[in-house]
């Protein structure tokens, strides 16, 4: 297929898809931009950077004959690709207020991209989320949720660093290591360039609280999981997460003896997690189907522990109801320590060719969760889905202790060409009733790499999945 979009061979262009990337420099990051986004042989096209390293980005453009210009003193050129670098203004903000006079600049400077960008073409602005005292400020939701009032919020990649995080505070919990956020913008027919300011409420409600015991801050912001083959009974079900994931959750906000609840149980991946670390595991899950997996790979692994003689035996228990998570009453359970859970993906399982789904009909596997209208993997309209889901999550923590933690595990969902925020959007939901916390991202790394959009725009392949870290005001 001919590349009408840059100069790339296939081999250059799949590695770019990938959603998130180990940051080394900003120089490589820089490059891979713009040998991506820009067209070097439009000449009079320009690439306008905005940030603290012109003249690394002004080499770039001369190795590969592209012009640059700096996005203060842009003319009358039209552009083709822009960046702005937003790290530095956020470095200096110490404050909601001191942030709301960045986002103004960060905004008028995006403007200025619009009034001059190619239709089609791309802005990527740099930004990092930030814990500031004891406070948690989502900054790159919060600029991508206002921005996409005058550009198409296409995409985002999370750049991992290795550098470390900044513990200010031991008691807090703060994920080690760093990272940020690439934000892709593209001007096409969505939006007319005029700001709106957005509803999101992420400031509001965000104060951290000191958890009672003491956090050993073991989470990285960004981890990559080898997960073990699935047995025969886990393929079953279309979307598990691996029990190390569990594993290090549980063993960061609980300790051995407490509670730990899933209200969308699935294979029961929580639940024997728990289980493993003499935690008691405890869950809901409306398909009978899953819910018996689920207590099976339980059962199976108390009895081979009872059976194992070099094992210490530990009073856990486990109890898993075949429910409808909206119908859990208080006395199902009892009082949760933590709960770790991870919702549908919305519809996305229903969308024929999404994701692994052509795979899993030639093995003859179940696509979807269930055909119930229970099931809210089953919702088409997205605001009702985020809002069915928001009532079962605040229905839920009832059961939790004042000051427990919630982990939940999503994505951001991209259906026909829009996209759908739905980590933050839910976040948003969320802060109503609970504090957020710094989320954390499961990288992956061993899914092989579609080529969508191929030669003619960029769609990345999402292969990060947010860590969604909530806690309950005392
Ligand atoms: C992403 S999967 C959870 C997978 C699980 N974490 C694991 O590792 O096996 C979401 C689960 O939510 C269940 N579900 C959907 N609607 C539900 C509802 N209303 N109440 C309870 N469970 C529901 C689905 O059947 C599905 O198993």
């Amino acid at each position: 297929m001919k590349n009408r979009f840059n100069r790339l061979t296939s081999k250059e262009w799949l590695p770019f898809q990938k959603s998130w990337f180990r940051y080394e420099s900003d120089e490589k990051m820089l490059r891979e931009n713009i040998r991506f986004f820009c067209k070097a042989e439009v000449v009079d096209d320009v690439f306008a950077y905005w940030g603290k390293d012109f003249k690394t980005a002004k080499k770039i453009c001369d190795e590969n004959e592209i012009v640059i210009t700096p996005l203060d003193d842009v003319k009358t050129e039209s552009i083709q690709f822009a960046v702005i670098d937003a790290r530095g203004f956020i470095d200096s903000v110490s404050d909601k207020d001191d942030y709301i006079t960045a986002r103004k600049n960060i905004v008028n400077l995006a403007i200025k991209v619009y009034e001059r960008i190619e239709h089609k073409r791309f802005l990527c602005i740099l930004i990092p989320n930030r814990q500031i005292d004891n406070r948690y400020f989502p900054f790159a939701w919060d600029l991508a949720k206002n921005l996409s009032s005058v550009f198409s919020l296409k995409d985002e990649k999370i750049a991992c660093t290795e550098m470390e995080t900044n513990v200010q505070e031991e008691r807090l919990f703060q994920p080690t290591k760093q990272l940020f956020y690439c934000l892709y913008f593209k001007k096409d027919d969505m939006t007319q360039g005029k700001f709106i300011e957005s509803s999101v409420r992420y400031f509001e409600n965000n104060k951290q609280l000191s958890p009672s015991s003491g956090f050993q801050n073991q989470i990285p912001s960004w981890f990559i999981l080898k997960p073990q083959p699935r047995k025969k009974n886990e393929i079953l079900h279309p979307a598990k997460y691996p029990e190390d994931l569990v594993i290090m959750f549980v063993s960061e906000f609980t300790s051995e003896g407490e509670n730990v609840f899933d209200p969308m149980a699935g294979t029961g991946s929580t639940q024997l997690g728990a289980l493993k670390l003499n935690r008691n595991g405890y869950g809901t899950e409306l398909s009978e189907f899953f819910a018996d997996i689920a207590l099976s790979r339980c059962q199976d692994f108390m009895v081979a522990q009872q059976e194992n003689l070099f094992a210490q035996q530990k009073e856990m228990s486990f109890k898993i109801l075949h429910k409808d998570a909206r119908n859990i009453s208080p006395g199902d359970f009892p009082a949760m320590d933590y709960i770790l859970t991870s919702p549908p993906y919305w519809d996305m399982l229903n969308m024929k060719g999404a994701e692994n789904q052509a795979k899993r009909l030639t093995l003859g596997l179940q696509t979807n969760y269930s055909d119930s209208d229970k099931d809210l993997g089953n919702i088409v309209d997205y605001e009702e889905f985020v809002v069915s889901l928001t009532e079962i999550y605040f229905n839920i923590i009832e059961l939790l202790k004042p000051g427990g933690y919630l982990t939940i595990v999503v994505k951001n969902i991209k259906k026909k060409g829009r996209n759908y925020p739905f980590a933050w959007d839910l976040s948003n939901a969320l802060q109503e009733r609970l504090i957020l916390l710094p989320e954390t991202f499961w990288c992956q790394d061993d899914i092989s790499i579609a080529p969508y959009g191929y030669g003619n725009t960029w769609v990345s392949n999402t292969f990060h999945q947010y860590c969604l870290n909530f806690q309950k005001p005392i």
